[in-house]
């Protein structure tokens, strides 16, 4: 009708789709997530994190034997982003499933085990699944969602909301790095006030602080995406490697770029570009210039000259942040190109052919 028009006009603002309004207030819905939850004292007063729905647990987690992150689409990414950074403060093994795979395989957990449901909706069904499966296994049960009335969010044993505020465009923008800042405090949380990690620890809140900023900053690279995006149109495939902590943000760009610009798109550990360890991105980078690729690289500010193999390669520099919060900035400018590719094919962006927000029945 038209009211409801109207109605979706104003809840828009000034965007013309969901998506877009949602990638664009990043530096708000960050700051909402970390409200009221990090606290940076006077000079006497220690940076520390507080989950509050966490803290009658946090001993159980630390004496699990490990912790499993089980999530699908965007939310496995987002787990996958902050997995490295969990690992290294928690000291606890951490490993990842896929809800669906973890139920077809009836894989094994136990009752030492933590296992963290990752979920915008809280309500996809393959998600809920395995949640009821690791319940009847014994394991302690974590929920991290977006909603707060959510059968995750209400029948886990504890947890911690993203408070990224409602996310209306099917593809997940603003709830993903929102995620990615919850199980990094999560990590902070857990890996409690051991000496040896403190300067880790405070480099790490001090660069959540700092995150919305560099969000913002990151987000003036809108036009530069458009044109890409023109560039990049016609294409057949577009491939995205990373490595490390943006491991994650190749899956999760060419993911973005599947679902809406409904163009091929493939994400790929670096590492795996010929099954050896290249000790470095850069070798990558050269194979593939030799192997005439047209190369797109991303890399942090001042690392152009030594990363980009010549004229023809397109670079695309992001704001450097703490390394483990460096997925949170990166996924940002493909995001944007997913979604410029995807209004100039003239497809709908916040409702993509044959897709729904959340995927609830079986
Ligand atoms: C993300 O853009 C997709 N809509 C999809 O992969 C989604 O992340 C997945 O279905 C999981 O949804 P959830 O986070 O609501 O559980």
């Amino acid at each position: 009708s038209v009211l409801e028009m109207e109605v979706e006009q104003i809840n828009k603002g000034n965007y013309e789709h969901y998506m877009q309004k949602e990638i664009h207030e990043q530096p708000e819905s960050l700051t909402t997530t970390m409200r009221g939850r990090l606290i940076r004292g006077g000079s006497c007063k220690a940076k520390t994190v507080l989950l509050g729905g966490l803290k009658d647990h946090l001993k159980t987690i630390r004496r699990s034997r490990r912790i499993v992150f089980v999530g699908c689409g965007t939310s496995y990414n987002a787990a996958l982003a902050a997995r490295p950074i969990l690992e290294e403060l928690s000291g606890v093994p951490v490993t990842m499933e896929i809800a669906s795979d973890l139920v077809d395989r009836q894989g094994p957990i136990y009752r030492e085990d933590t296992a963290v449901f990752v979920s915008q909706s809280g309500e996809t069904a393959d998600t809920l699944l395995a949640f009821e499966y690791a319940l009847e296994n014994g394991a302690l049960c974590v929920g991290i969602t977006n909603t707060v009335s959510s059968a995750i969010a209400r029948h886990t044993h504890c947890g911690v909301h993203i408070n990224a505020g409602a996310e209306i465009g099917v593809a997940s923008t603003k709830a993903y790095t929102s995620q990615i800042v919850v199980m990094a405090m999560l990590a902070l949380a857990i890996g409690g006030d051991a000496i040896s990690s403190q300067a880790r620890r405070e480099a790490i809140i001090d660069g959540l602080f700092d995150l919305p900023n560099r969000v913002r900053e990151v987000l003036k690279l809108d036009h530069e995406m458009k044109d890409l995006a023109k560039l990049l149109m016609a294409e057949q495939s577009l491939l995205v490697f990373g490595r490390g902590y943006n491991y994650a943000t190749a899956l999760e760009g060419a993911l973005k770029v599947k679902e809406v610009a409904l163009m091929h798109s493939e994400g790929m550990l670096a590492g795996e570009m010929k099954h050896v360890a290249y000790s470095k991105q850069q070798s990558v980078i050269q194979q593939l210039h030799a192997r005439k690729g047209r190369l797109i690289v991303m890399c942090s500010k001042g690392d152009a000259a030594s990363v980009s193999p010549g004229e023809s390669c397109r670079v695309i520099e992001v704001p450097q942040v703490e390394d483990c919060l460096q997925p949170v900035v990166n996924i940002v400018p493909l995001q944007l190109l997913a979604y410029h590719l995807t209004v100039l094919k003239g497809y709908n962006v916040d409702q993509p052919r044959n897709l729904a927000k959340s995927v609830t029945t079986q």
